[in-house]
């Protein structure tokens, strides 16, 4: 069989928690090949010396400045930066042709008023919104084969999004009386220090944050809409865990829930990173830990009342693995190229 041609990549915010699970996944991907990283104050450094985990593989790169451009052969581009930095450089990549991957929340709403609301800053590019997919994968498969622009969904919405969007299409369940109750490993907030982050704070302490709305609820109530076509009312409470990386949403809802697990199992047939367990069975964060799967458990709780449990990795499939999956789409690949490996188990 030939050989499959590489497609040259570049990797903005290298050093950050997304970037460097990136960076893991791309070193074993046989077609994706990393030719350029980027970053900020270790601009100028050797990638070996600033990501140790990577070993031998990172030796050679050198850091670029995230105002630098690529080589001309780069045909793809994750952006893992924060946002409203993210935004100008996808604009220069798009305008070279250059497909983008952004894991920012930069484009992640498609109206730029209700982004300026819940950022706080205008848009920096409205004039790109319209051509941004919304790539959580398993809905977007036809729209990502030709996207050139795709926003990566944050690690809650993919996470409640998952679980929510076939419920909500199918109808089977009340989308005014829904309980989001989500919590996330400490990655989920990147690498750069915070005092509230240190270990002596986050270490045996659980709190809640983010209320009373979290920029991810308005993501999560949009996005359901133009998925499912009704947009829920989501009562969406946040919780810091002590751990480094997962990430768990209890759904609690109201509906026709004795079709719950027939409508998310036939949703997911054929999809290789949903899982929706045997009724009444329940996930674990742990049994994803370092994968890109989402898996789902679904437990009837009374007539009319549930809960639905959906667990992944937040720097996997809530980002970097999600984000391989999506470029394995828009370039042909099958979905799972580069993206095989179990949880990292016990
Ligand atoms: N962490 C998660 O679980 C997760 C999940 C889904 C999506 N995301 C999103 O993915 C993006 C990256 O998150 P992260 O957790 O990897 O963050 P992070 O660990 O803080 O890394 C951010 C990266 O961007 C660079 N950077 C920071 N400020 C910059 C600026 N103003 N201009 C250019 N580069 C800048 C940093 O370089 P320096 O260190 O040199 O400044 C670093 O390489 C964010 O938009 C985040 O919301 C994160």
């Amino acid at each position: 069989m030939a050989k499959r041609k590489c497609i040259p990549v570049a990797v903005y915010g290298a050093t950050g928690y997304v970037g460097a699970e990136l960076l893991r996944l791309l070193a074993a991907h046989p077609v994706f090949a990393v030719r350029f990283v980027a970053a900020r104050q270790a601009r100028g450094r050797m990638l070996a010396e600033e990501l140790p985990p990577l070993g031998a593989w990172a030796e050679g790169l050198r850091i670029q400045g995230v105002e630098e451009a690529p080589p001309e052969e780069v045909a793809l581009a994750f952006l893992a930066l924060p946002h409203g930095a993210s935004a100008a450089i996808a604009a220069r990549l798009y305008a070279r042709g250059v497909r983008i991957v952004d894991l920012s929340a930069d484009f992640r709403h498609p109206d730029a008023k209700e982004y300026a609301r819940t950022y706080e800053a205008s848009h920096p590019h409205p004039e790109l919104l319209a051509e941004a997919v919304y790539g959580l994968a398993e809905h977007a498969r036809k729209a990502l084969a030709a996207a050139r622009l795709i926003a990566n969904p944050g690690c809650y919405p993919t996470a409640t999004l998952l679980a929510l969007v076939p419920l909500l299409r199918a109808g089977v369940l009340d989308p005014a009386r829904i309980v989001v109750d989500a919590k996330s490993g400490v990655s989920g907030a990147g690498r750069a220090a915070k005092r509230e982050l240190g270990f002596s704070e986050v270490n045996e302490s659980l709190r809640a944050y983010g209320l009373p709305r979290h920029r991810h609820q308005v993501e999560m109530e949009t996005q359901a809409g133009l998925l499912a076509g009704v947009r829920p009312q989501l009562r969406f409470v946040p919780h810091l865990v002590p751990m480094t990386r997962g990430m768990l949403v209890t759904i609690h809802a109201e509906g026709d829930v004795r079709r719950w697990h027939g409508v998310l199992t036939s949703a997911y047939r054929g999809c290789p990173f949903v899982r929706v367990l045997e009724e009444g069975r329940l996930p674990a964060t742990k049994h994803v830990l370092g994968t890109n799967r989402c898996d789902i458990g679904v437990v009837p709780l009374g007539a009319h009342t549930g809960v639905i449990v959906s667990v992944i990795d937040n720097l996997g499939k809530g980002a970097a693995g999600q984000a391989v999956q999506n470029a394995n789409i828009a370039f042909g690949l099958a979905e799972t190229t580069g993206l095989s490996s179990q949880a990292l188990w016990p």
